[in-house]
């Protein structure tokens, strides 16, 4: 019998997060900070609105696009936030943040154009340009500057090939945010090198200590070179309604719904009511929901302070960074070992790039108890390794 199978996928490398959760479901009495989902309910007035579509009758397709209610409050919601200009024909509604970035590099890529991934990356940019045919080109980002993208790092490996600029600010995994001065430089140097950004921009809601997250759609000549992608996942506490959207030029959005219409059809009526109640009136909820990470933030830092680990001040989403170079053990060893020892789940560096090697990536999005436990663990195990 042939393999069925397509081929490409043999270039596909397994996430290296999935691993982990793998581990830790065997693993009895573990403490897991391994998972980038917040531990809130969704609250209660979104999902009443879920609720009362499902009561009303409303439970059948919606056009493809979306909801025209919905690409309103999104349009409203990105103005208000942070002065970015969409009408509801350059919105188009997705199946989460990750139906957009899967979209957006299928419809933009040819064969063989190159992708810039800055690294540490979220662990699905680089599988979905390979499906669509693309070459990820990895660039290293320095925790020095912040994880931030430069020009120069840009310069180093541009090619004539290089087509789009995939960005992720905050960032997954290491909690850094993009200041106006280096944002207007990528802005320049794309302009400069007609290339395309697509800019995953999911945690935008969650900053802290007064920064405002700023979008790179928002700066003088890169609305028509750009891809914004957002959803509710992560501000609103809401992973499982899988709702999300990409927005850029009527021309790009036409597109990306070119194959939303024919793979996906539309999000899930119910989820796109809900998200018009969310957006409309969920605003104090991210506010309580980010407080309370606020919190959760400056306790895990001092945790790993005291225990001597050194880390990046992340500015954004709920993750930390720390280095675990000192201990001579590879990411994914130092990982086995800790669930091994202490029965306590965190995620290798090296599953968001070679680059991630000799850190941890430690998720907050979980209760101040279960942060205290599974801290108190990795203190006695990092004090047994010295
Ligand atoms: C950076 C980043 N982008 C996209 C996603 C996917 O989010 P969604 O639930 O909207 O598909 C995640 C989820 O962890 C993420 O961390």
């Amino acid at each position: 019998m042939r393999n069925f199978i397509n081929p490409s996928l043999s270039n596909i490398k397994p996430s290296g997060i999935e691993k982990f959760f793998d581990i830790a479901s065997k693993t009895p009495g573990v403490v897991s900070l391994g998972v980038g989902e917040p531990d809130f309910d969704t609250p209660w007035h979104i999902s009443d609105e879920g609720i009362s579509s499902i009561e009303q009758g409303n439970t059948f397709y919606t056009t493809s696009p979306g909801l025209i209610e919905l690409r309103n409050a999104i349009g409203g919601f990105l103005k208000r936030k942070y002065g970015l200009n969409y009408n509801s024909e350059e919105i188009l509604v997705t199946v989460g943040g990750s139906e957009a970035i899967d979209l957006a590099f299928r419809a933009l890529l040819s064969p063989g154009d190159e992708v810039i991934i800055p690294e540490p990356a979220y662990v699905s940019y680089t599988p979905c340009v390979l499906l669509a045919g693309g070459k990820p080109v990895p660039l290293v980002l320095k925790e020095e500057n912040g994880f931030q993208l430069t020009k120069e790092s840009l310069e180093s490996v541009l090619t004539p090939r290089t087509k789009i600029l995939m960005m992720n600010y905050p960032n997954n995994p290491t909690g850094g945010e993009m200041d106006l001065s280096h944002l207007q430089e990528v802005a320049d140097f794309c302009i400069e090198h007609d290339i395309f950004v697509i800019s995953d921009e999911i945690y935008s809601e969650l900053t802290y200590q007064g920064i405002k997250h700023i979008s790179i759609g928002s700066l003088d000549g890169m609305k028509e070179r750009s891809l914004i992608i957002n959803g509710f996942s992560k501000s609103y506490s809401m992973t499982g309604w899988r709702l999300g959207y990409a927005c850029s030029t009527k021309n790009i959005i036409s597109a990306l719904l070119q194959i939303h219409q024919y793979t996906i059809m539309c999000a899930s009526i119910v989820s796109q009511y809900a998200g018009v109640e969310a957006l409309n009136n969920g605003d104090k909820d991210i506010e309580k929901m980010k407080e309370e990470y606020a919190k959760r933030r400056l306790y895990v830092l001092k945790r790993l302070k005291d225990m001597g680990l050194t880390c990046y001040q992340p500015q954004g989403a709920f993750y930390v960074f720390p280095s675990i170079k000192k201990f001579g053990l590879t990411s994914e060893d130092f990982c086995l070992k800790l669930i091994k020892e202490e029965k306590v789940a965190i995620i290798p560096g090296s599953a968001f790039g070679d680059c991630g090697e000799g850190y941890v990536r430690i998720s907050y999005a979980y209760s101040l108890n279960d942060l205290r436990t599974a801290l108190d663990r990795l203190a006695r195990f990092i004090r047994k390794q010295i």
